[in-house]
C-alpha cells in the first residue's frame, strides 16, 4: 500500500473524531456558557441535544462516508438515489469550509504557541490590564504569526498527507491520551484549591429560570460546533473506515470523551479562576488573560502549570486542525488521482494565501476590515448549519432506506425509525431554526 493512505482501526477512529470534537472551544467556551446560562439546568438541555440532535446529525456523516467511501463530492454522487450534479457541490462546498476553518484555527494555534513561550520565559502579565496589552500585541503581531502559523501549518499538512494510519490515526494515538493524562492531572490539582466547590457550584447550579428559548438554540448549535459537523470531517474519516464497524457505538464515546473533557477542563480552570481571582469570562479572554494572569503570580509553579496547560490546549486544537486538512485532501487525491503529498502541497499554498491574508487583517493592514471574525461569522452561522442540513436531507430524503439500514447494521435496534424521523423531519427544521435566528432572522 503505497504512502499509507489505509484505514482506521477502531480506537484509532474514535480517537481521531474524538481529537477533531475535542478542540479549543470545550476549553475556551463550554465551560463559560454553562455557567453563564443556568449551570446544571443547561447541561441537562445540552446532553439531550447532543444525544438527539448532535449524535444523530453525526450518524447522517457516518454513514454518508462508510457507504461512500471517497472524499464527500464523490460520496454524494455515488449514493444518490437519483445522481445529481448539486450533491456534488455541496460535498465540495462542505469540505472546502474545513479548509477556511484550517485557515483561522492555525492563527490561534499560534497565538497559544505565543504563550507556552511566555510561560517558560516568564513574561506573562501579573495584572490583567498588562495581560490584555500583551494579548493585543500578540493579535497585531504580523512576523511572528506569519512564523509560526507557517510552522504548525506545514506540520499539519505533512501529518495529513503521510495517510490514515502514519499520520492522522497515529497523532491522535498519542496526544489524545496525553490530553486526557494532562486535563485530569490538572483537575486533581485544582481539587485541592479552595476554589473548587465554587467552580462546581458555577457550572452546575440548577437555574431554570435562565432557560430561554435563546438558551436551548444556543445548545443546539453548541453540540453542532463541539462534534466538528457540517463540514464533511466525520464524513470524510468514516470513509476510511474498515467493513463491519459499529458507526453507532463509536459515536457514544466521541460523545462521551468529548463532554467529559469540557466539564473537566471547565472545572479546572475556574476552580483557578476562583481560587485567585479573576473574571469568569467566554472566549480567548478566559485563557489568555485571565488565565494567563493566575499563573504569572503563582511563581514557579505557575511556570510548570502554564507550559502544561497551553500545551494541553495546543495538542487539542492540533488534533482538530489535522481533521480540518483531511476532507479537501481525501477529495483532491481521489478525484484527480494524484498523491496525498501532491494533494497536500496543491493545498497548502492557497490555504497559506489565505491565511496570510488573515493575519495582515488583524494587524490593521485593511482598516477596519478583520477577516478571522468575518470568516467565522460566515461559517458557524451559515455555511456550517447548511452542511449539517445538507447531510440529514440527503440521508432522509434522498439516499435508498435500505442503504442506510446496511449502514447503521441494527446496531440502534428499535431505534432506527426514531433517528430516522429525527433526520428527515426534525432535525432539518431545528437547524433551519438555528441558523436563523442566529442570523438575527427569527
Ligand atoms: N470541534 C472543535 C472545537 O470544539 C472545533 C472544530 C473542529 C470544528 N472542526 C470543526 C467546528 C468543524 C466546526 C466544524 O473546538
Amino acid at each position: 500500500m503505497k504512502e499509507g493512505s489505509n484505514t482506521f482501526s477502531n480506537l484509532g477512529f474514535i480517537l481521531a473524531t474524538a481529537g477533531s470534537a475535542v478542540g479549543l472551544g470545550n476549553v475556551i467556551r463550554f465551560p463559560y456558557i454553562v455557567g453563564d446560562s443556568g449551570g446544571g439546568a443547561f447541561f441537562a438541555i445540552y446532553l439531550m441535544t447532543i444525544l438527539f440532535i448532535g449524535a444523530s446529525v453525526m450518524l447522517t456523516e457516518m454513514v454518508i462516508g462508510y457507504k461512500g467511501v471517497a472524499g464527500a463530492a464523490t460520496s454524494f454522487e455515488k449514493l444518490a438515489i437519483k445522481s445529481n450534479a448539486v450533491w456534488k457541490n455541496i460535498g465540495w462546498v462542505m469540505s472546502a469550509s474545513s479548509n477556511i476553518i484550517f485557515s483561522y484555527y492555525v492563527i490561534l494555534l499560534a497565538w497559544i504557541m505565543g504563550y507556552i513561550w511566555m510561560s517558560i520565559s516568564g513574561s506573562l502579565a501579573h495584572d490583567p490590564e498588562a495581560a490584555k496589552a500583551i494579548f493585543t500585541d500578540i493579535q497585531t503581531n504580523v512576523g511572528q504569526t506569519i512564523l509560526l502559523s507557517g510552522l504548525i501549518l506545514a506540520a499539519v499538512f505533512l501529518i495529513v498527507a503521510r495517510g490514515i494510519t502514519n499520520g492522522i490515526e497515529k497523532i491522535n494515538l498519542i496526544l489524545m491520551p496525553l490530553i486526557l493524562f494532562i486535563f485530569t492531572g490538572m483537575l486533581l490539582y485544582a481539587l485541592t484549591l479552595d476554589g473548587f466547590s465554587k467552580a462546581f457550584v458555577f457550572m452546575f447550579h440548577i437555574d431554570f429560570s435562565a432557560i430561554t428559548t435563546h438558551v436551548v438554540i444556543s445548545a443546539v448549535g453548541m453540540s453542532f460546533f463541539t462534534l466538528s459537523l457540517g463540514s464533511a470531517i466525520v464524513l470524510s474519516y468514516s470513509a476510511s473506515l474498515p467493513k463491519g464497524s459499529n458507526l453507532v457505538k463509536s459515536i457514544g464515546y466521541v460523545v462521551l470523551l468529548d463532554t467529559s473533557i469540557a466539564i473537566v477542563s471547565g472545572l479546572m480552570i475556574f476552580s483557578f479562576v476562583f481560587t485567585y481571582g479573576g473574571d469568569p469570562s467566554a472566549g480567548f479572554g478566559l485563557v489568555f488573560i485571565t488565565l494567563g494572569t493566575v499563573f504569572s503570580n503563582l511563581g514557579v509553579m505557575g511556570h510548570v502549570l502554564g507550559v502544561i496547560f497551553f500545551s494541553a490546549l495546543l495538542f487539542a486544537g492540533l488534533t482538530s486542525a489535522v481533521s480540518m486538512i483531511e476532507p479537501m485532501l481525501k477529495s483532491v487525491h481521489i478525484r484527480f488521482n494524484i498523491t496525498r503529498y501532491k494533494a497536500a502541497l496543491a493545498l497548502a499554498i492557497p490555504t497559506a494565501i489565505v491565511s496570510i491574508a488573515i493575519i495582515f487583517s488583524l494587524g490593521g493592514y485593511f482598516g477596519d476590515l478583520n477577516l478571522m471574525d468575518k470568516l467565522d461569522y460566515i461559517l458557524s452561522n451559515i455555511l456550517l448549519p447548511l452542511g449539517g442540513l445538507g447531510t440529514t436531507v440527503f440521508v432522509g430524503w434522498f439516499m435508498h432506506k435500505s442503504t442506510v439500514l446496511e449502514a447503521v447494521d441494527n446496531k440502534l435496534g428499535i431505534f432506527f425509525e426514531l433517528w430516522y424521523v429525527i433526520v428527515k423531519y426534525i432535525a432539518p427544521v431545528l437547524i433551519v431554526i438555528v441558523m436563523l435566528t442566529l442570523l438575527g432572522i427569527l
